[in-house]
Order: C-alpha cells, then structure tokens, then sequence
C-alpha cells in the first residue's frame, strides 16, 4: 500500500504544479495572474494575458501533467508489483482525477488553480483518445462559433460524456460512462462564474484574429 499511497500523493503534487502562475511569475514578471482577466490560473487566462506562447505553454504543460500521472503513475505501480495489471485503468483514472484536483486545488498556490479543462484533456487522452479526439473538433467549432472557450470547454466537456452512450464509442469498461459524466458535471462546476457571465453577456469573447 505504500507505492499506493505515494502514487497517488506524486499525482496529486504533480497536478498542483500552478503552470499559469509560474509561467506568469518567471518569464513575465507578472506577479499573480489571478489578479488579471477572467482571474483564472488556466491556459486561456494566459493567453488572454500574457500572450499565445505563454498560453499555448501552460495548455501543453497542463495538458502533459494529466498525461504523465494518468500514463506513468500506474504502469510504475504495476512494475513494482503493488497493482494486478488489470487494475491499471482504475489507478489511471484515480491517478488523473488526483492531478485534476491538484490543478483546480493545488497545494502550491493557495488552493486557487484552474478550471481543469486541460488536465483533464491530458488525462482522457490516453483512455480514449478517439472520443477526446472529436471533443476536440467539437471545442474548436464551438470556439469558432461563439468565440467563448468556456462555453466551447463545457460543451466539449458534456460531449465527452453523451459520445460513450453512443455504440461507437462505447467505452470496453461501462464505469467510464459514470467518469464521462462526472468530469462534465466537474466541468460545469469549476465554470459556475463563467456561466454567470455567460447568462449576464459579460464573458469575455476570443478576439477575432482579423479583426485587429
Ligand atoms: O481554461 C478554462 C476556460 O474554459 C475558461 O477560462 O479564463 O475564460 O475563465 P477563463
């Protein structure tokens, strides 16, 4: 039970690393992104803020810590031998919703982190790649559409879970439906203020590009 225990305290750890902040603190001078934007230590925020580069980063990093921990974390436990190999999905799932936590509660930062959209990307991604695929094409439309990312995350959010009712994209284990479904209720959650500003018409838009 201890690699257990210390799996799952690294996934958490790792998830609480605050990209956002960090990338804003130590490239931009900029001393607390929180205080700026939509007040989110996220991939968008940063974008908003400080900038494609800085913001296309702190989505990759976001997205790669929900990776590593989902991918790495059990593989090692079943090499230690603490873990039967099948098993491994149930620890990656545990493994990812731990970092997912970390990132919108990380222990690093005041417990105010992000809204979880890249982490849980991250982490999805290795368990079923195809749906998180078309929930990708569904935020880019979305995004194209209504130029809201939360609007575009909590929809893709939402897809992810209706696509695995579908037999197409069935999941082999009937348990990840509940996970779909509980990620999209986390996704509408973490975006409660953004649903506010939704309903209020002051969510901030995605400039158009060439609308300079
Ligand atoms: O990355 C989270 C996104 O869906 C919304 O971010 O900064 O617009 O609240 P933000």
């Amino acid at each position: 039970y201890l690699y257990i225990a210390l799996a799952l305290l690294a996934a958490y750890l790792l998830g609480s690393i605050p990209t956002a902040l960090w990338v804003g603190r130590r490239f931009f001078n900029l001393a607390d992104i929180r205080e700026h934007g939509s007040g989110n230590a996220g991939a968008t925020n940063t974008f908003r803020v400080l900038g494609p580069k800085a913001g296309s980063s702190v989505l990759f990093v976001d997205a790669l810590k929900g990776f590593v921990v989902a991918f790495f974390l059990p593989q090692w436990l079943v090499a230690q031998g603490a873990i039967a190999p099948e098993h491994e999905l149930y620890y990656r799932l545990a493994c990812g919703a731990l970092a997912v936590v970390g990132h919108i509660y990380p222990v690093f930062a005041q417990f105010r982190g992000g809204k979880g959209v890249a982490t849980i990307l991250g982490m999805m991604l290795g368990v079923a790649p195809a749906t998180v695929g078309v929930c990708i094409l569904v935020f880019i439309v979305m995004l194209l559409i209504f130029r809201y990312v939360s609007l575009a995350s909590m929809t893709a959010g939402v897809c992810f879970a209706l696509l695995q009712l579908l037999p197409q994209f069935r999941p082999a284990q009937p348990f990840l439906i509940y996970v779909g479904f509980v990620l999209a209720a986390l996704l509408i959650y973490t975006h409660r203020a953004n649903i506010g500003r939704l309903r209020s018409g002051t969510e901030s838009r995605v400039p158009l590009p060439w609308a300079k």
